[in-house]
């Protein structure tokens, strides 16, 4: 059975979205659309009958690579089409509508850790460790590089004078690999250093960090405390609250992420990039203005709050967003970072990110007009930095939703291809990272 009315306007799918209805679950777990929408049950569209005719096929798929677009569900036809070239773009909706083609939804496994993967795509990646590549539109640069080597970083940013550096390390955490705190600490620092000695003398600082309540809250402390010594000034101290969380029933649930920010000398800083979406909603603090008592709300530049050190409206990355990279286990939100790069430097400016991982800032940059050097120590993700900033160039989307950046090379990594690939490729270490 076929609700008809999920699919051919886009007025109707803008209302089944707005209204919240759940037809995505549906597109990923399914071959058919069955039972998709739940909030138009009973319109006059409700059901078809499975012996559909062609044109009713095609009106069907009229207008569905809108609908899916609207709501964020899947690639466009343009994208499918690379998986069966000879087929029209509505043909292609028609066959997935009859439940022969499966959806799409492909997502790469988490990289650092599974060898067999990463020596396939090693053999796909343009950067060796050492290599620059120089954005042919001139504006970014991505290195495959050790953001602790002082050789790699100063050629990496060579002549130019970074004002922003946004950098979002792998925390000391058993994820990833864990050392001492003093072992974490001085490669923090050398890090540091190597920003500080390429970065402008008027800068702004900011760099993500967690604090592990199963292990003493490290690193941050740790972290805040060697900052001390190096030439910056502490300013702000963020929080951003991540939508899932981990933890027990026996404590809070743990659901933040730390932003520090510091600066060196004076930087600029754009108020107005603080403004949230969020009305203001609370009235109050009544103060006296030319002998007349008013309240805060009339007082206001905006109606919105301000951003403040607690980030309360930034969706976290998930399979279903538009600019989920899969493969990339620690990907932040694009919104975060443009924030940043909004309030801390102006149109133009070269923004720095020494851990690039699936290209966050390199992405928000090129969105906002600024210019980012960016690196990373893994040639994949190095990779995957070009992939995702030629795709947006290319077609606007942000990441791959449910495919992935090698999805050319690899259209599954269920199929039989895993043994052919992998000739010649590099040298596989078992752990690159960290
Ligand atoms: C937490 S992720 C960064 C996430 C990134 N902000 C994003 O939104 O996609 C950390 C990244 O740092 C990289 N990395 C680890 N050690 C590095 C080093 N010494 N130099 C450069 N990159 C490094 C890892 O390969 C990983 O991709």
């Amino acid at each position: 059975m076929v609700r008809r009315h999920c699919l051919p306007d886009r007025s109707s799918a803008e209302r089944a979205c707005t209204a919240n209805c759940r037809p995505a679950k549906q597109w990923h777990d399914s071959r058919s659309i069955r039972g998709t929408c739940s909030t138009l049950k009973g319109s006059p569209h409700t059901a078809q009958s499975p012996e559909r005719s062609e044109r009713t096929l095609g009106e069907l798929t009229d207008g569905l690579p809108d609908f899916v677009e609207t709501c964020g569900l899947a690639s466009p036809a343009s994208e499918f089409q690379r998986y069966r070239p000879h087929e029209k773009p509505a043909t292609m909706w028609a066959r997935r509508l009859q439940g022969l083609t499966p959806m799409k939804n492909n997502p790469l496994p988490r990289l650092d850790n599974d060898p067999e993967i990463r020596e396939r795509l090693l053999t796909f990646c343009r950067l060796k460790p050492g290599d620059i590549w120089n954005d042919p539109e001139g504006r970014h640069r991505i290195g495959c590089s050790d953001a602790t080597n002082s050789h790699q970083m100063r050629e990496l940013v060579s002549n130019e004078s970074p004002t922003l550096a946004i950098h979002d390390p792998p925390y000391n955490l058993v994820a990833f690999e864990l050392r001492s705190i003093a072992e974490f600490t001085d490669w923090c620092r050398k890090w540091i250093r190597q920003t500080t000695e390429v970065m402008a003398t008027d800068a702004s600082l900011y760099i993500w960090l967690g604090a592990d309540q199963n292990d003493g809250f490290q690193p941050l402390p740790d972290f805040m405390v060697m900052m001390r010594d190096e030439p910056y000034k502490a300013r702000s101290f963020i929080t951003m609250r991540n939508q899932r969380g981990y933890g027990t029933q026996k404590n809070w649930m743990a659901v933040r992420q730390e932003l520090l920010y510091y600066t060196r000398g004076t930087p600029v800083f754009n108020v107005d990039a603080e403004y949230t979406d969020i009305p203001k909603i609370l009235r109050g603090y009544y103060k006296k203005v030319n002998g007349k008592k008013t309240e805060n709300l009339e007082r206001s530049k905006s109606e919105n709050i301000r951003a403040g050190n607690v980030w309360v409206d930034i969706q976290q990355v998930f399979y279903r967003m538009d600019e989920n990279v899969s493969g990339c286990y620690a990907q932040k939100p694009l919104k975060c970072i443009e924030r940043i790069i909004a309030a801390s430097s102006d149109p133009g400016d070269v923004v720095i990110d020494f851990f690039a991982h699936s290209g966050a800032t390199l992405i928000a940059a090129e969105k906002l007009g600024r210019r980012c050097i960016t690196t990373d120590i893994d040639p994949i993700y190095a990779e995957i930095c070009i992939r995702r900033l030629e795709r947006y160039r290319k077609s606007g989307r942000e990441g791959w939703q449910n495919g992935h950046p090698f999805e050319v090379e690899i259209p599954s990594f269920s199929d039989s291809s895993r043994d052919t690939a992998t000739e010649g490729a590099p040298a596989l270490p078992q752990k690159l990272l960290f």
